[in-house]
């Protein structure tokens, strides 16, 4: 058996087996089952295999190789982006580091609450509130009157406990994220919310189809199964003229 044969059977092992972790002693029994699903987490192991700083990068990946959401040269918002893959994704497929020289240059401005590292080829501004009229009149300035192209939200509020707060809180989100994209899209650009599923989320749809031509629910494969999340993706943006706003 050659060496690298040997490299890919541990690693087709390692994706498959349950792993049980082996330094639970003293922790809390939440800590003890994020510890144990994160170890047997298929998509954590590839994520850091393929070099994407968490999981979530394959979320983004189905929907990209999907719908085409992005390509070459277009400007993408990313917003509740740390730790940072869905803007690694972002950065390469919108060609924003200009590695490939044949092909248009992309712009990527990813914000978070959190600090984050930054992402090659991308603008990251860390310590900012998405909601807040002030993150949002940076990312305007930074853009310099280009339309945006793609807005990406992944963005989650920390969860209180309490189901129907947070699924207000991220309703509200994915209200703030719809309201900036509107008034800096370009015709037919294309927005992708993160929701948990709740009573609002078909009000939320109507409303994302009064400007987008089609409005879509997503839930990934590697989205876990017993989440409430999925996606919204809004495509085709029609302007704002015709709903009478
Ligand atoms: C699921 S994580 C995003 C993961 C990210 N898509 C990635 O692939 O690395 C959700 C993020 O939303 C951020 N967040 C929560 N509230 C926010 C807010 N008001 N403004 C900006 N980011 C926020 C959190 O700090 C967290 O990093």
């Amino acid at each position: 058996m050659t060496r690298q044969f040997l490299r890919c059977f541990s690693t087709a092992v390692r994706l498959h087996a349950k792993v049980v972790p082996n330094n639970l002693k003293g922790k809390s029994k939440s800590s003890q089952e994020w510890l144990t699903r994160q170890l047997s987490d298929p998509y954590v192991e590839k994520a850091k295999i393929m070099n994407y700083r968490c999981r979530s990068a394959f979320k983004l990946l189905e929907i990209d190789d999907k719908y085409k959401i992005m390509k070459p040269g277009d400007v993408v918002i990313d917003c509740g982006a740390a730790p940072g893959s869905w803007t690694q994704i972002a950065a390469t497929r919108t060609n924003a580091s200009g590695a490939k020289s044949h092909l248009p240059k992309g712009t990527v401005v990813s914000v978070d609450v959190l600090q984050f590292h930054p992402v090659a080829g991308a603008i990251t501004l860390g310590g900012m509130d998405f909601t807040l009229p002030t993150a949002q009149e940076k990312i305007r300035s930074i853009l310099a009157g280009k339309q945006i192209n793609c807005v990406l939200s992944d963005m989650a509020p920390n969860a209180t406990g309490v189901r129907l707060l947070d699924q207000e809180n991220i309703t509200r989100f994915c209200y703030s994220v719809l309201k900036f994209a509107v008034s800096m899209a370009a015709a037919n650009s294309n927005l992708v919310v993160k929701v948990w599923d709740n009573a609002e989320v078909p009000k939320l749809e109507a409303d994302m189809l009064r400007f987008y031509d089609n409005v879509k629910r997503i839930k990934p494969r590697s989205s876990r199964s017993n989440s409430s999340e999925f996606f919204l993706l809004g495509r085709g943006f029609k302007g704002t003229e015709k709903t009478g706003n």
